[in-house]
């Protein structure tokens, strides 16, 4: 039988939910992947297999659908230190280093799997690149709305030895979208790699009207990845 992407994403998020133990502040991510987790999370919470968990969502969206399933929640203000956050990703490279935010709830999701202890990232194989940005697809940034295209040109000059365009992320309809914090998103795409990673993020959280971009660079400490051939995980 040949498994759909949605059952790779749910064989790596049932995996990571092996790692949740009774009594544990978990994070929980954001996304078409980390939902299955917030699923099994749930599910195992009414069967009375896990129990005392606390739940720290990275979006609104897992906010009500962890309400919705009857974990218990909490934020980063009660519960500074997480124990576990498990959350999906758009790309993964070879040093475990991620990107982040397609979903578009990159900030909240970097402050709580900056405070976790353990971060659990689980991926179909279609998730893997060989460096950030290689997918071809966004890098995204979150900006201030005031000035935006100021913003968004700075951010393009930034890169633009790696070819970079930069554009301001729509929602549904005509309207710009708009993050859980009121904040705009502005995509980067890339035609080369943008070589040294710290230096570029550095460069970004330089610039005033950035709030928070998607790298996530030596965040993850274990990534599972779910392929047609079963399960590999990788661990920092
Ligand atoms: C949300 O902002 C994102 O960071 C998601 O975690 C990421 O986009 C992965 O989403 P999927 O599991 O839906 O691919």
């Amino acid at each position: 039988v040949m498994l759909s992407q949605d059952d790779l994403k749910k064989i790596a998020a049932y995996k990571a939910v092996e790692y949740v133990d009774s009594g544990m502040v978990l994070g929980l991510g954001t996304g078409s992947t980390a939902c299955h987790a917030v699923d099994r999370i749930g599910q195992l919470l009414r069967q009375g297999k896990l129990k005392d968990i606390v739940g720290i969502p990275t979006s609104m969206k897992t906010h009500d659908q962890a309400l919705s399933l009857g974990i218990p929640l909490s934020d980063l203000d009660a519960h500074p230190v997480v124990d576990l956050a498990i959350d999906g990703a758009d790309e993964v490279d070879p040093f475990l280093n991620l990107v982040k935010g397609r979903g578009g709830s990159l900030l909240r999701e970097k402050m709580v799997e900056g405070a976790c202890k353990k971060f659990v990232v689980i991926v179909d194989d279609s998730k893997l690149v060989n460096f950030l940005g290689g997918s071809g697809l966004a890098m995204p940034v979150e900006v201030i709305q005031f000035c935006w295209k100021f913003t968004a040109a700075r951010l393009q000059k930034l890169f633009e030895d790696a070819g970079c365009v930069a554009k301001l992320r729509m929602g549904e309809k005509e309207e710009p979208f708009v993050t859980d914090n009121g904040n705009y998103i502005v995509d980067l795409y890339f035609e080369r790699s943008i070589g040294d990673l710290k230096a570029a993020s550095d460069a970004i959280l330089q610039l005033a009207g950035v709030v928070e971009h998607g790298m996530f660079l030596d965040m993850a400490t274990t990534v599972i990845i779910a392929g047609e051939l079963g399960l590999t995980v990788k661990n920092k």
